[in-house]
């Protein structure tokens, strides 16, 4: 049996650390695995991520981004995520369509109603099996996020959503709690509030249940 699982939350949530967790443990137990990201995850996904991410000195107005985001999702999902489900891997994925929802819906003000549209054409209607939600307030997120930026090299750093307002994140915040209320057969909200271990054992949880059902 194959599953997506994606990892989801505002910047510095911990999505990173605990996807990379949880692939370890899932290899522990002989599961066969790919871990993969969005925007990104292919050739052309890694050059659309570049200028979604990495602060540059041109405008990228609400819609053009929205664009730019779905592009990469319609050439992943092609190019690595259906092959590898075709294969019976588990894929664990930092972020996926939500973030999309969220980022150009609920907080650039996009209309939902393209949003999905455009989602599902890029998808081919795949929806994660599970999306994993790590929760916490947007100041915390945003300390840890700027934190772990300062050690990088100036033109490496994908701080574009970074540079956005607390108000921004808040909504980010918010309107992943609205998506997880929506479909709570899907999501598991988890506290990212707590330490990186407890956490951890967390997702451990949901990804054995998960597997005991498969
Ligand atoms: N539960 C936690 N408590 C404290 N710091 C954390 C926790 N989880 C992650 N971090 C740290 O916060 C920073 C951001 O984590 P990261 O996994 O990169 O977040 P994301 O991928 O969601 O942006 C990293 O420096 C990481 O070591
Ligand atoms: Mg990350």
């Amino acid at each position: 049996m194959s599953y997506l699982i994606s990892f989801e939350g505002i910047e510095g949530c911990g999505k990173t650390t605990q996807l990379e967790m949880a692939a370890k443990f899932l290899r522990r137990s002989n599961i066969p695995i790919l871990t993969t990201e969005e925007p990104g995850g292919t050739p052309l996904g890694d050059r659309i991520r570049k200028i979604l991410l990495n602060r540059e000195s041109f405008d990228i107005c609400a819609e053009a981004e929205l664009l730019l985001f779905v592009a990469a999702r319609a050439q992943h999902v092609r190019e690595v995520l259906q092959p590898a489900l075709a294969k019976g891997q588990w894929i664990l994925c930092d972020r996926f369509s939500d973030a999309t929802m969220v980022y150009q819906g609920f907080a650039r003000g996009i209309d939902e109603k393209w949003i999905k549209k455009l989602n599902d054409f890029a998808t081919m209607s795949l929806k994660p099996r599970l999306t994993l939600l790590f929760d916490l307030p947007a100041e915390t997120g945003l300390r840890r996020a700027l934190q772990r930026m300062t050690n990088l090299p100036e033109n490496s750093k994908e701080d574009r959503f970074e540079q956005e307002g607390l108000n921004f994140h808040e909504n980010i915040r918010n309107g992943y709690l609205s998506l997880a209320r929506r479909e709570p057969d899907r999501f598991r909200i988890i506290n990212a509030a707590e330490d990186i271990t407890a956490i951890h054992k967390e997702v451990c949880r949901h990804l054995e249940t998960l597997r005991k059902n498969s």
